[in-house]
């Protein structure tokens, strides 16, 4: 499965780099490389979400600090 984060201007302005850096550090933590990736992406259509991640087809705003409850409780709940 794949975590898109968007990196479009909005996004990115609101943290979309340190949202890619601690899903790469949970999903090396967790072990679920093989399983897991994480993807940038251009814009998802929903800026005033920003920052927006897409993953398993739904579009989800996610903050820096919520990266890691979010994926705790919809990422892992997936992929696991
Ligand atoms: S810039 Fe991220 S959704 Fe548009």
């Amino acid at each position: 499965m794949v975590i898109n984060v968007c990196i479009g201007s909005a996004c990115h302005l609101k943290g979309s780099y340190d949202i890619i850096k601690i899903f790469e550090k949970l999903i090396e933590e967790n072990k679920l490389s093989e399983k897991l990736s994480v993807k940038a992406s251009f814009c998802l259509g929903n800026c005033v979400g920003a920052v927006s991640v897409k993953f398993d087809d739904k579009v989800y705003s996610v903050q820096p600090d919520t990266a890691n409850e979010f994926f705790e409780s919809v990422v892992r709940e997936k992929v696991c």
